[in-house]
């Protein structure tokens, strides 16, 4: 589906071609990257490293190259600096991206939410967003630990909470695409195919 058709419905490939004009993507865009954003839990790192492969480009995954950075965890930021802090180095992590090539970039799960970042983000990617439920999200991450936003007592209210408080901003995206209850190679096909299409001009 591409932007502008409405919900959570998957993406379709209807064996046509896609251009970028067909996607709604302004085709002065310069891309050269493609950018995958959405909620934690979305599955943007896994699905990202498959699309990477497919594609032969790099994989860079925003929080891994905080944590590379820092020399810390992203727990250990919050915990520390808070998470205003946290989105500075964001905003650093990002600021160096768009001057590499042929690169997925798995984005931190607030670091689209903010218009600025994604506006960034478009000048030379094509950006998907991974549209999961707030259950399956909840089922991914209700193990895991380093997810410091959502170690309070109720993570589906917050989960809830913060997708409302976000999704207009994930909207801006040029594509979406559902990846809550497929496997994430085919998610990752889906993309590759899709960003490789819509290049062509
Ligand atoms: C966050 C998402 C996390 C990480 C940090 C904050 C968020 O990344 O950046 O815990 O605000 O949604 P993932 O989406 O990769 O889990």
């Amino acid at each position: 589906m591409a932007r502008g058709e409405r919900g959570g419905e998957e993406t379709a490939c209807r064996g046509g071609p896609f251009r970028l004009q067909w996607l709604g993507v302004n085709p002065a865009r310069s891309i050269h990257n493609l950018a995958l954003v959405g909620f934690m839990g979305t599955g943007k790192s896994t699905i990202g490293r498959v699309v990477a492969e497919h594609l032969q480009f790099g994989f860079v995954d925003t929080d891994g190259l905080i944590e590379e950075r820092l020399g810390r965890s992203i727990s250990d930021i919050f915990a520390r600096e808070g998470e205003a802090a946290f989105r500075q180095y964001e905003k650093h992590a990002l600021a160096s991206l768009g001057q590499q090539h042929r690169l997925v970039i798995a984005a931190g799960g607030g670091l689209a939410a903010d218009p600025a970042n994604m506006e960034s983000l478009k000048a030379h990617a094509l950006v998907f967003w991974l549209v999961a439920s707030p259950e399956t999200i909840l089922e991914r991450v209700q193990t895991q630990t380093h997810r410091p936003l959502l170690q309070g007592p109720d993570p589906l209210a917050k989960i809830r909470a913060l997708l409302a408080a976000r999704e207009p901003a994930y909207r801006q995206a040029d594509v979406f695409i559902h990846s809550g209850l497929r496997a994430p190679r085919e998610v990752a096909q889906q993309i590759a195919h899709q960003f490789l299409m819509a290049r062509q001009r």
